[in-house]
């Protein structure tokens, strides 16, 4: 039997009560489909933090290193907020783990189901049909990694400086990821950029035509950020794949997921060449419903189905949860982000069984 194996670092707030529904998910589907996953636990984030005095140990990095994927649940919260930034969970484990697993290319589908617009804040009658769009987000460059970045004193305060840098090779890797990704959606890519104004969108803009001739059966355009930014709660339907450099799909990728109505329904996949990737909810650990067992655990399940496809090539064991998740969600079944007046609401676990049972 094939067996594959993954790193499951759950994290803090919502992080572990999802991850075990994720894992119980993943579980009955591969049992389903005849191959079987091993899963060793890892601390990062704020457990980590307390446990080894680091985010990220190296013990952590070891686990990943040895397995085939990361399967992430969710980190920080208000305990550690108040240490110095470069500290933080989220600075401290998730820059870096995507840095040294090489993980450039994070998607963010965005869907908007049809029995659920009602959860997205746009009017119901501008988006009859729903939604459904992919960010494409290099992950590895520009403002976040891009050196000189630092702050210093001077004769009246401070300076500080982040720094923008893209180079071809980058641009061009991330492109080829979203105009394949684009040929299995609806064959549509826009770049999003601020090509008025930088120079780095020149060089995006140069790059991602020079590629696009590869790609005949693929539709190009472009769309500067200010005005995709307002597109997307106008018109959401119109894009199909955005395919942003690093900050600008970090913003457009919250904004997505802001117009779908519910973070607890977003999975991501961050990529590195080769197989290899980390899979997680586009959400955060959510600490003020952490330990109540209410947390939607639709994210989780979907970021398995994202790691079988993608890291596994585990195609139909993947469609298989992704149509458990929309036959449960038209059944009605809902968690209380998704709950309307009135709605009886699910907990963690049993929307988890709701899931299952439909795999
Ligand atoms: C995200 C998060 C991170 C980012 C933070 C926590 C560093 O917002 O994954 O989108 O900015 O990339
Ligand atoms: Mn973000």
């Amino acid at each position: 039997m094939k067996t594959y194996k993954i790193a499951v670092l759950a994290g803090d707030g919502i992080g572990p009560e999802v991850m075990a529904v994720g894992l119980d998910v993943l579980a009955a589907t591969s049992k389903r489909f005849g191959f079987e996953i091993v899963h060793e636990e890892f601390a990062v984030g704020g457990v980590a933090i307390d446990l080894f005095d680091d985010a990220l140990p190296e013990s952590t990095l070891k686990g990943c290193r040895e397995a085939e994927a990361i399967f992430f649940g969710s980190i920080g919260g208000p305990k550690w907020e108040t240490l110095p930034p470069h500290k933080q969970p989220e600075r401290a484990a998730l820059l870096p783990l995507r840095k040294y697993f090489g993980l450039y290319a994070n998607l963010r589908p965005a869907k908007c189901y049809p029995g659920l617009l009602y959860a997205s804040p746009l009017k119901t009658e501008n988006i009859p049909d729903g939604f459904d769009l992919l960010v494409v987000r290099e992950l590895t460059g520009g403002l976040y990694f891009g050196q000189p970045k630092h702050t210093i004193a001077i004769e009246n305060g401070e300076r500080a400086i982040d720094t923008m840098i893209y180079e071809t090779r980058e641009i061009e890797r991330i492109t080829h990821v979203a105009f394949k990704a684009a040929g299995l959606r609806r064959k549509r890519v826009t770049l999003i950029d601020k090509a008025n104004v930088l120079e780095t969108s020149q060089l995006w803009r140069k790059t991602v035509k020079a590629i696009a001739p590869q790609y005949p059966d693929i539709a190009l355009d472009f769309m500067y950020v200010d005005n995709a930014a307002m597109q997307l709660v106008r018109k959401p339907q119109q894009f199909d794949v955005m395919l942003c450099e690093n900050l600008f799909g970090d913003i457009i990728s919250d904004e997505a997921a802001a117009t779908v109505g519910s973070l607890g329904l977003l999975p991501s996949a961050s990529l590195a060449d080769g197989t290899f990737g980390l899979y997680e909810p586009s959400g955060g650990s959510a600490p003020d419903i952490a330990g109540k067992g209410i947390a939607n655990p639709i994210a989780q399940i979907l970021s398995a189905a994202l790691m079988l496809r993608y890291s596994f090539g585990e195609n139909e064991a993947a469609s298989a949860i992704e149509q458990a998740v929309e036959a449960t969600l038209a059944d009605g079944a809902r968690t209380a982000d998704l709950a309307r007046p009135g709605d009886a609401s699910l907990s963690t676990v049993q929307m988890g069984q709701q899931i299952i049972s439909r795999i």
